[in-house]
């Protein structure tokens, strides 16, 4: 009796809030903007530990090249490289996506990514989520972190960007991680998305930080590193 009035607690609550994230963390099949095809791969990665080390050991001599520009083990060192170590599966799955089928633009990262198949795709988001996110005091240089400008972004992050980034800017596994984030690309992001640049065309995201001062946006991208 008590399991059935959890169930329907918890199924009521779904239904008020018209979602799942209610309860926590949202289930792997809600990455919004995926082929079907990928998405099975990342749930059957998720599930299957023997199938999750062969497609990691398929994508082991990939991870190299990547190293060469996101750092080791995906730690970047360089203030425009986004760090992508410890950075949410979902998200790098989705991003990854993107790249290959150009609907964000890099000039390197699209034709890279343009090469890849379905299992790459899934095997860099499974390994680069794995991977350990050190500490920003270990790899920041030691003035590119404003503390002063990350207090004063506290607010407004809290205001406008915890409800999908979370309040300790972790994301989830459809919103990208920011916490520990190189502050300079996190500013070059939030540039692109208010200017609508079609590197980026993402909808939310634009309508988010359309009204940003410069100011603004340094302050929050200073904030989200500091995390
Ligand atoms: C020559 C340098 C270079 C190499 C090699 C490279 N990247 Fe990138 N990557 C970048 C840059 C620069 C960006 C930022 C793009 C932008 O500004 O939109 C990026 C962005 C990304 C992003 C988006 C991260 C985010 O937070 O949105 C992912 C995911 C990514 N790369 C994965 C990879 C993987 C996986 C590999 C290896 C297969 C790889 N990259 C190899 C330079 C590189
Ligand atoms: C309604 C949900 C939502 C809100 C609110 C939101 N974001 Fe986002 N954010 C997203 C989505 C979705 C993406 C991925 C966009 C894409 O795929 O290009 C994103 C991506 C980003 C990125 C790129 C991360 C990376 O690794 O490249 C940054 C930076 C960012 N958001 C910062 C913010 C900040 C700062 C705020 C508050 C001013 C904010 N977001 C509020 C949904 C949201």
């Amino acid at each position: 009796m008590r399991i059935l009035a959890y169930l329907l607690a918890s199924s009521l609550l779904v239904v008020l809030t018209g979602n799942s994230f209610a309860q926590g963390k949202p289930p792997r099949s809600a990455i919004p903007e995926v082929s079907s095809e990928l998405l099975q791969l990342y749930n059957r990665i998720g599930k299957d530990r023997k199938y999750e080390a062969k497609i990691l050991d398929q994508v082991s001599l990939r991870t190299e090249f990547c190293f060469s520009c996101h750092g080791k083990t995906g730690n970047s060192e360089r203030f425009y490289i986004p760090r992508l170590a410890g950075q949410n599966e979902g998200y790098l799955l989705e991003q990854l996506y993107k790249f290959s089928v150009s609907k964000r633009y890099h000039y390197v990262m699209v034709p890279l990514a343009s090469s890849f198949e379905g299992t790459d795709i899934a095997g860099l988001a499974r390994f680069f989520s794995k991977q350990k996110n050190i500490p920003r005091a270990q790899y920041l240089k030691k003035d590119e972190l404003n503390l002063t400008l990350a207090k004063s972004g506290k607010e407004l992050f809290q205001e406008k960007c915890a409800q999908c980034h979370g309040k300790g800017g972790k994301g989830n596994q459809r919103y990208a991680r920011l916490a520990g984030q190189h502050p300079s690309y996190i500013e070059s992001q939030l540039l692109v998305f208010r200017s609508r640049g079609k590197a980026r065309p993402s909808t939310p995201m634009q309508n988010v930080s359309r009204n940003l001062t410069d100011h603004q946006i340094l302050a929050l991208a200073n904030y989200a590193a500091s995390l």
